[in-house]
């Protein structure tokens, strides 16, 4: 009975894989406020020319620089393991996998993109990288990217998160990078926040206001963003592409996949790679999982809006609440986020992606269950998906059908017990976003066309 699937280094991905050549129709541009598509000039401000190539990309593949793999060979290719514990504990049929992202230095699927992000800015003679961070995942995996490749790194970490979880700020520093409660007074869009909402928890949407701000008002600074953008989930398809022959290793191929959904990176890592198998014919369910309490994909709307809260990103045609939607302080920092990756939204739309959403209570029962059985203390996120897979496998017990389950187990949540243990006291609560207030934040969309 065999348990891990592994892979050597010499099976490592060389390429990343572009959904854009898979999908049904061209994705919908980037659009300025005036309602016309972006010139890729615009994007220079903030970003490197070789992200931009890949943002607007419609080549099936992207090459690896070998110095990037080099540096994914500290932890990668990830484990691919068989839930065999989890299976019995749940009296199913299913056939249960999880990819482990976890491993990774910063304990997530983050590094996965912070180092080519890092590596292509570093060849264009950027000296400084600032950014966002919700969960605190993202900011560690850019501060660890900073460091490997020389670097600064500014982190604008969501002011609930920075509360909730003072070792992932300790560990951004130990990597070298400096770390701000946000909003800060730092910036004009943290300083606008604060004299509306001066006890505002702070959201992703905020944040990336700031270091958006700061990056495109100096030359040597651009902006690293850790989900959303199409050049990231590119680079996470090595999640999916690794997972593809460890599958075949283990003489089976997915019925579901599932990934937590935030900004949509490590769902769009393990899953588009199987839906260019979807694309030729295959028939496997691909299923986007996020909290009742932020519920973008399920109850927003697929239309042009802002990535940040302010409005100083271009227009995106995506899954959105609103771009002034503050969801709750859940304890899945990284799914506090008011829009959804424009490819992912464009395949949800499109009706080849599922999405479901789950209340925060069911998620962290799961995140226990998987615990006690795999050893493996997920991060809240990542019991999204756990959560949706431990539903599809007692379906299974139910009508005894022997499915294949793949699940992405994004990351640990080593630094987010604080959060375990408030669902051990009883103090969390399922919350589930009014209708009226997704409709109200909904009226401020930009108007398009
Ligand atoms: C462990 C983990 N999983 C998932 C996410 C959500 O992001 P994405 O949807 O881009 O994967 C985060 C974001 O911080 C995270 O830290």
């Amino acid at each position: 009975m065999t348990t891990k699937f592994l892979l050597p280094e010499s099976e490592l991905p060389t390429h990343w894989y572009n959904v854009v050549a898979d999908l049904p129709s061209p994705p919908p541009p980037p659009l300025g406020p005036d309602g016309k598509p972006v010139g890729l000039e615009a994007l220079a401000a903030i970003f490197p020319p070789a992200l931009i190539e890949q943002e607007v990309s419609a080549e099936r593949w992207i090459a690896i620089p070998e110095q990037i793999r080099e540096i994914y060979r500290l932890w990668r290719p990830t484990p691919l393991q068989r839930a065999h514990r989890l299976e019995q504990a749940l009296g199913t049929p299913a056939r249960i996998y999880y990819k482990n992202e976890s491993v990774s230095p910063a304990g997530s699927h983050k590094p996965n993109t912070s180092i080519p992000q890092a590596w292509y800015n570093k060849a264009a003679g950027i000296r400084r990288l600032t950014t966002e961070t919700g969960a605190g995942q993202w900011g560690c995996s850019l501060a660890l990217a900073g460091q490997l490749l020389g670097l600064e790194v500014r982190v604008y970490m969501v002011r609930v998160s920075y509360e909730q979880k003072p070792y992932r700020r300790s560990m951004m520093q130990t990597w070298g990078a400096e770390v701000f409660a946000s909003p800060t007074t730092l910036t004009n869009a943290g300083r606008q926040t604060l004299e509306k909402h001066p006890d505002t928890p702070g959201s992703l949407g905020i944040a990336i206001s700031e270091a958006v701000e700061e990056a495109a008002g100096r030359a040597d600074t651009n902006y690293a963003l850790g989900s959303v953008l199409n050049h990231v989930m590119h680079h996470q398809t090595i999640i999916g592409q690794e997972a593809r022959k460890q599958m075949a290793m283990a003489g089976d191929y997915p019925d579901m996949v599932f990934g937590c959904c935030g900004g949509g990176s490590n769902f769009a890592g393990i899953a588009f790679p199987f839906f260019a198998d979807k694309a030729a014919g295959k028939a496997v369910r691909l299923v986007a999982v996020e909290p009742t309490s932020c519920p973008t994909l399920t109850k927003g709307v697929y239309a042009y809006d802002y990535g940040d809260a302010t409005g100083l990103t271009p227009l995106l045609k995506m899954h959105t609440l609103g771009h002034d939607f503050v969801p709750p302080g859940i304890h899945a920092g990284g799914l506090r986020y008011h829009g959804a990756a424009p490819l992912v939204s464009q395949l949800v739309d499109a009706g080849l992606v599922e999405a479901v959403a789950i209340p925060q209570l069911e998620t962290f029962e799961a995140g226990v269950q998987f615990a006690r059985t795999e050893g493996i203390v997920p991060a809240p996120e990542s019991t999204h998906a756990i959560a949706a897979t431990i539903r599809a496998a007692k379906e299974c017990a139910k009508t005894g059908e022997p499915k294949v389950l793949l699940v992405n187990l994004s990351g640990h949540g080593h630094f987010d017990m604080s959060s375990y243990d408030r669902y051990f006291s009883g103090s969390l609560q399922n919350y589930e976003y009014p209708d009226e207030a997704i409709t109200e934040s909904l009226r401020q969309l930009p108007k398009v066309g």
